[in-house]
């Protein structure tokens, strides 16, 4: 049966990761990794984290099935987070949460929604956007449609080809929008663009689908968002994925959830009953221990009030690292043309530069991205700043 199946190329970010562990290099500098790292290069396990676990294990009596929503005390707590306490939409009962295998695991959810919904529905993504976009929504049997996002040869978005791009898509179809720290450009919409955004959305009847990947790791975890809520407020159907793999380091243990505002509560209803029968159809339930890890810290509030703290250090180590790249590029090129490094948002930005120099950076100065440039600026420490500075400068000139 299976000599039908030819052997796939290697996923493009495992390549990466493969080729600079096999660097015998000590000069060698890994930013094609999608994690955030400490100055010491360690993905940490947040101290929050730590107490909580240590009590989940202590206290817990059974290891039996949840539930295919997963923790509801986890969903209302993410709904709070993402949404805010007041927010219309969860006063008028709204919205819906379904914890989820990861981010990823809410986007296939939310993708297999919208193709049992409206098989015929294109669903329209950033160019570019975060490569596992595509056979995530796509696997799900959704028509996938790129609309302009970035400018990589002038570092800045293409907001008004993006608009027009949108004003053309027909009612009903979806658009998938980065709602913080956009992956890989580091460039995102600001309150007015937000605003802009979904006024043409409401106009035109699209639905807005969010991806929340990494709330807190922009600015912080209200302002982060701002768009989502903006969005919910102004519209009355919308999906969002969020995912605790980045703000609360909880990587491998995959939680997240899908949140479904729907035009009235009944409407949420039903749609809660056909994301329990995608997610029952694809892994049953959810792993619980990440998952009861941040009800913990979510819920508890000292525990909230640690964890907000070690967000904001691991979001300063980041801004600090553009800020130094930034600075040393500008001294050492004698220009500022990299100065759009500093203001990007959380761990992406495109170094915007053909295929061939950065394989020249890779072969020559061990430097590691993929091969669209992106570059994770948290695989960066104060004494790799101006090496990489350094390569850089040489590798594009
Ligand atoms: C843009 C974006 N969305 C979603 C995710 C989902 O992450 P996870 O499934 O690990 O929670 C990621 C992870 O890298 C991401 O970059």
């Amino acid at each position: 049966m299976f000599e039908t199946l030819s052997r796939l190329n290697e996923d493009a970010i495992l390549g990466v990761m493969a080729k600079y562990r096999a660097d015998p290099s000590p000069l060698k500098i890994d930013l094609g990794v999608g994690v955030y790292r400490d100055a010491e290069g360690h993905t940490p396990v947040l101290e929050c984290v730590r107490i909580a676990e240590r009590r989940i294990v202590d206290a817990q009596v059974t290891k039996t099935y949840v539930a295919p929503a997963g923790r509801e005390e986890f969903n209302a707590a993410v709904v709070d987070l993402v949404l805010g306490r007041d927010h219309l939409a969860v006063g008028d009962r709204r919205v819906i949460a379904v914890q989820t295998p990861g981010g990823c695991g809410a986007l296939r959810v939310g993708a297999e929604l919208l193709r049992a919904a409206a098989p015929d529905a294109t669903i329209h993504v950033s160019d570019p956007t975060w490569a596992n976009h595509l056979p995530l929504l796509g696997g799900a049997g959704l028509r996938l449609q790129r609309y302009p996002y970035y400018d990589a040869a002038a570092h800045r978005l293409s907001f008004d080809a993006m608009i027009e791009r949108l004003q053309r898509a027909p009612a009903g179809d979806v658009v998938l929008l980065h709602a913080c720290c956009h992956n890989p450009t580091g460039a995102d919409l600001d309150d007015d663009q937000w605003h802009t955004i979904a006024e043409l959305l409401s106009r035109r009847g699209l639905v807005p689908y969010l991806d929340l990947a990494y709330q807190g790791f922009g600015l912080d975890l209200d302002a982060d968002a701002q768009g989502v809520r903006s969005i919910a407020s102004r519209l009355p159907e919308c999906l969002i994925a969020t995912s605790f793999s980045k703000n609360l380091g909880l990587y491998r243990e995959r939680v997240g959830a899908l949140l479904v505002v729907g035009a009235s509560e009944e409407r949420a209803a039903a749609i809660r009953s056909h994301v329990l029968q995608i997610a029952r159809s694809i892994y049953s339930m959810p792993p619980d221990h990440g998952a009861a890890i941040a009800t913990e810290i979510l819920t508890d509030p000292a525990l909230r009030r640690n964890w907000v703290a070690e967000l904001a250090t691991m979001r300063e180590r980041v801004r600090a690292m553009r800020r130094l790249l930034a600075d040393s590029l500008r001294r050492q090129g004698g220009d500022d043309g990299y100065d759009y490094l500093a203001h990007q948002r959380g761990m992406f930005s495109l170094l915007g530069a053909p295929p061939a120099v950065v394989e020249r950076l890779r072969e020559e100065f061990h430097v590691y991205m993929t091969a669209d440039g992106r570059m994770n600026l948290a695989g960066l420490t104060p004494s790799s700043v101006d090496p990489l500075a350094h390569a850089i400068l040489r590798a594009t000139r």
